[in-house]
């Protein structure tokens, strides 16, 4: 039996496309599970703000699906990983927690789970899993 070159180039997309839904969705499930132990008793499990906390902060947590915000992710594509790293809110997060009680333990995030998060986050946001392109 002969293949032709498409049938041949349509296995080999096929083959590459199921490595990279595997690659992205184990890199969503570790992203799922560090936004719902550390976000998501603000930002919600769909990061529109209904978490329990999201009235307690001050100010209160903005809604990260709003057309806003995915604006200022084109403007500023690093602004998820930012708020991690460089905790622009100072001591706002860790305080609004100890006020309502709530115990997290000091976590040192390791590029690949800021990769993750950032990669779980934007498929809440946008609605849809976003592609793995290597970008943090
Ligand atoms: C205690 C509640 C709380 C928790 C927990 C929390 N946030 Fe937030 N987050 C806020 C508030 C409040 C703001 C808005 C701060 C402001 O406007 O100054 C915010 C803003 C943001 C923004 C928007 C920043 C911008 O510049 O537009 C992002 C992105 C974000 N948080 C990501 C996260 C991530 C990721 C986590 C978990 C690792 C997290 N937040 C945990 C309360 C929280």
């Amino acid at each position: 039996m002969r293949y032709s070159n498409e049938k041949i180039i349509s296995v080999l997309l096929l083959v590459l496309t199921h490595c990279s839904i595997a690659f992205s969705s184990d890199d969503l499930v570790l992203g799922k599970k560090l936004y719902e132990s550390r976000c998501a008793m603000c930002h919600g499990g769909n990061a529109d703000a209904a978490g329990p906390l999201a009235q307690k902060s001050n100010p209160p947590t903005p809604d990260l699906t709003t057309r806003a915000f995915k604006e200022r992710l084109i403007d500023y594509p690093g602004v998820i990983v930012g708020s991690v790293v460089l905790r622009p809110n100072g001591n706002l997060i860790p305080n609004t927690l100890r006020q309502n009680g709530i115990k997290l333990p000091a976590h040192t995030w390791t590029e690949d789970e800021l990769r993750a998060l950032n990669q779980y986050m934007l498929s809440l946001i946008q609605g849809k899993p976003v592609k793995i392109d290597g970008t943090p």
